[in-house]
């Protein structure tokens, strides 16, 4: 990184105290930090445009209007989308996921099959179950190894002609796994399987080619990657989101209304019932123009350097375990001490001001798998430092010698 402090200087919540001490975030899995130019951007909408969308002739909503929709095509750019239309606001990941279960309730039968990986936050087991469990349909397990990667062999073997939709993340939230998702589109496609790509945790670190990819479906969440929270993405191939049914009905996403019959809009606005997250949308879109004008090609390099350095000097600490040794992963790193409970190294470091998050990381399964009830979860920026991760690597010693 060309000049890290000048990057920091970006964000103001970095240069504040946590308990007497500078803090070090080291939890942007679970949410990213946000740059003085996206805060501005929320303060201006409310300032200067806040007006409702898509209904009014007068200045301020289509002015409101025309900032929402230039940030569709912002993310569709982004994304690489065909059209700005495949993309559709929503208010995060979880509600993107559920939309698209949802629509598979008028497709699949019993005994039909729907498959998601053995990484997978809940959000992307429970609505699939939930739709199994209304269809008839039969959720499939793809597995993992040790190290935390997907078997694709076993991946292949369970794919058949009953597999409906593979639902899989692009990078595990809890052990930084990348998967290989184009990979497994090509194959799932191979079956006549839709394939839906959970990018909640990709999204901070690369930029998704939808094309590339040939994914069905892509969803992520603004807050992740420097933007609000409450606004998020479902991206459709355009011939699947004409084929499945709205998610919900209301205002905004119809084209008639009578007491006999409704007819629906269009695309995007058919999956954009109601007031949708105005501010939250214009913004995701100056969070992407941010990212950008750093680079995916610097932020990954950056991170693949703390994630090496952090790496190793975690593995210095006496019995310290990292669960997650993937090929390709990026700057996550889970992991626990001997005889101490995660919960209590994550406590004692909150003291020195440092932020990580501790506990299943919503994906139990994974818990499961290594039997454990948790790990701690250092998760990295591009705005992060060597020199952090040092002052963490001498706080989990000091916790540890207090600890056992
Ligand atoms: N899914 C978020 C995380 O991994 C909240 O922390």
């Amino acid at each position: 990184m060309t000049d890290i402090q000048q990057i920091r200087a970006e964000f103001p919540i970095l240069s504040q105290t946590v308990h007497g001490k500078p803090l070090v975030y080291f939890d942007n899995g679970a949410t990213s930090q946000k740059p003085k130019v996206v805060i501005d951007a929320i303060q201006h909408y409310y300032e200067q445009i806040n007006a409702n969308i898509h209904r009014g002739v007068h200045t301020l909503s289509q002015k409101a209007t025309d900032a929402y929709e230039l940030s569709r095509q912002k993310i569709q750019n982004h994304i690489n989308a065909t059209h700005a239309y495949e993309v559709i606001f929503t208010s995060g990941t979880t509600h993107s996921v559920n939309a698209i279960a949802n629509g598979f309730a008028s497709i699949l039968k019993p005994g039909d099959e729907v498959l998601v990986s053995a990484l997978e936050h809940h959000s992307n087991i429970v609505p699939w179950q939930m739709l199994c469990e209304r269809t008839g349909a039969v959720l499939k397990v793809i597995p993992m190894n040790e190290q935390g990667e997907l078997i694709q062999e076993k991946y292949k073997a369970l794919l058949n002609d009953k597999t409906k939709i593979v639902a899989v993340n692009h990078i595990s939230n809890a052990l930084g796994t990348i998967n290989p998702v184009k990979e497994m589109i090509a194959l799932a496609h191979q079956v006549g399987a839709a394939v839906l790509i959970d990018g909640a945790q990709a999204v901070p670190h690369l930029k998704p080619d939808v094309q590339d990819l040939d994914c069905d479906f892509y969803v992520f969440s603004g807050h992740k990657m420097c933007g609000p929270t409450g606004v998020g993405i479902l991206y459709g191939k355009e011939c699947w989101l004409n084929r499945l049914p709205p998610y919900q009905g209301g205002g905004e996403m119809i084209a008639t209304v009578s007491f006999e019959k409704t007819t629906y809009a269009g695309l995007p606005h058919k999956f954009e019932a109601g007031t949708p997250n105005i501010a939250g949308g214009i913004v995701l879109g100056v969070a992407v123009d941010y990212l950008n004008s750093v680079g995916f090609d610097t932020i990954q390099a950056y991170e693949n350097t703390l994630l090496e350095y952090a790496t190793e000097q975690l593995l210095q600490i006496e019995g310290l375990k990292i669960y997650g040794t993937a090929r390709e992963k990026a700057s996550v790193v889970s992991f626990n001490i001997d005889g101490i409970h995660p919960y209590d190294i994550g406590t004692i470091i909150d003291k020195k001001g440092i932020a990580v998050r501790t506990g299943h990381h919503c994906a139990q399964p994974i818990m499961d798998f290594y039997q454990i009830p948790g790990t701690v979860r250092a998760s990295f920026a591009f705005y992060n430092t060597q020199q952090e991760i040092d002052y963490m690597i001498e706080a989990i010693q000091k916790a540890r010698l207090m600890l056992l």
